[in-house]
């Protein structure tokens, strides 16, 4: 039976789940480790759960060979080196999805306070002003949300949006399918002009690098807002900062920086620090109780089917074999070097050995090839033992 290891007070999510599909030996740990740690706690462990504290690097991995998987219970992978565990024929699991409702549901309270002016109202009551005007506060109602980025989160902002009544439209590189009512820009720019709550849902990175600069905050209303949930770089802080300063936007959410602390004894600094019409959160879009319990089951299940089924769908460093249930009797785990002859050699061997091959899953990944095999017999001792000596193959195993 299988040993997993659960690090950095994993949710009791992923526990439950593991154990529910029949995997019994379960070892919790409260802390990350150091690399130096890794072997004695991970010795015997075919699968190890990590969040974003522990690094597993390639000298790890080579003293960890019983080692068959790793999950990131998180969304970020950074902590893992994916080639090295892909050379090594170890699949790496995180959790993409798990907290998106947790970021749409705080870019739509953060939309309703920035245009109810709450921000500011909060402000002057600490410093003990009883400002009751309506100038300036608006409902969400019939208002028009400007979504950038439609995907996961994009597209479920916009679908909560319109339970409390406003109108969608979005902006997208890839043509996607409306959900609801909403609809397409023709241009980033007709968003921005027509959106009294613009909100940015696009992924990091180079392509997005300081895509709202001063000229695009120029084009938006006087009276519209803006929300950026998704990372630091994509808005121009300075330019953004002025835009505030003068008044040629009402206000701004931000959730993501350029640059951020990397612990809590870190000082943030932002130039937007102490203005009053902007809502700042240190990083927690996707931070809920809910999102941990989803990331939980998410991750576990991953293994699950990895540990039972050897499918890796949604791998972030390995070829992706869609979940199939094993449809006969044994299946073979074949991870080799992606090189032409290996799945006509692997075949043969099985032929040899008077094995039928009753199903037969092939992906690639870059230098990484990996099948899974089902025959309706045992493997001989013999056959797996070639299997594993053929000279392109990285691991080979019985699932
Ligand atoms: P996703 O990959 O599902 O969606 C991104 C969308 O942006 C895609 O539809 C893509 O086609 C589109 N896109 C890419 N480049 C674009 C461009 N230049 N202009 C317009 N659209 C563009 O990603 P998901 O899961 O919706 O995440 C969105 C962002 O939210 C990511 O940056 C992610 O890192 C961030 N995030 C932030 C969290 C927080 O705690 N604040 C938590 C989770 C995610």
């Amino acid at each position: 039976m299988s040993r997993i290891v659960l690090l950095e007070k994993i949710h009791r999510s992923a526990a439950d789940h593991l154990k529910a599909a029949g995997f019994t030996d379960i070892v919790q740990l409260p802390t990350a480790l150091k690399p130096e740690e890794l072997p004695a706690a991970l010795d015997g462990a075919d699968a190890v759960g990590i969040r974003s504290a522990t690094q597993i690097r390639a000298a790890s991995l080579e003293k960890l060979s019983r080692l068959k998987a790793i999950g990131c219970f998180c969304i970020g992978t950074n902590q893992v080196d994916l080639t090295a565990a892909a050379a090594k024929g170890v699949p790496v699991f995180n959790a993409p999805f798990s907290n998106t409702r947790s970021v749409a549901e705080l870019v739509i309270a953060q939309a309703i306070l920035l245009l109810r002016r709450i921000p500011e109202k909060n402000m002057r009551t600490h410093r003990g002003q009883w400002d009751k005007s309506a100038a300036g506060a608006y409902e969400v109602r019939n208002k028009t949300l400007g979504i950038i980025g439609y995907g996961n989160i994009g597209a479920q902002v916009g679908i909560l949006a319109e339970a409390v009544g406003m109108r969608v439209n979005y902006y997208d590189v890839e043509s996607k399918l409306p959900l609801g009512n909403a609809r397409p820009a023709a241009s980033l720019d007709e968003l921005l002009a027509s959106a009294d709550v613009v909100t940015l849902h696009v992924p990091g990175g180079s392509s997005t690098e300081n895509m709202i600069t001063a000229p695009r905050l120029a084009v938006m209303k006087p009276s519209a807002v803006l929300i950026n949930a998704s990372r630091g770089g994509v808005v121009d802080i300075d330019a953004l900062d002025a835009a505030l300063r003068e008044k040629r936007i009402a206000g701004a959410a931000l959730d993501v920086f350029p640059k951020e602390p990397n612990n809590d004894k870190e000082e943030f600094i932002s130039p937007l620090r102490g203005l009053d019409n902007v809502i700042l959160t240190p990083h927690i879009g996707g931070s809920t109780e809910e999102a941990q319990e989803n990331i939980g089951r998410e991750v576990a299940e991953k293994l699950v089917r990895f540990l039972k089924a050897g499918t890796t769908r949604w791998a972030v460093n390995f070829p992706e074999i869609r979940h199939v249930e094993k449809e006969a009797q044994s299946r073979v785990l074949n991870v080799h070097r992606n090189e032409p002859g290996v799945i006509a050699r692997m075949n043969a061997d099985f032929a040899q050995a008077g094995l039928n091959i009753v199903a037969q899953h092939l992906q690639t990944k870059g230098a990484i090839g990996y099948v899974l095999t089902d025959v309706d017999a045992p493997i001989p001792p013999a056959l797996l033992q070639k299997l594993r000596a053929e000279p392109a193959t990285i691991r080979c195993e019985l699932v």
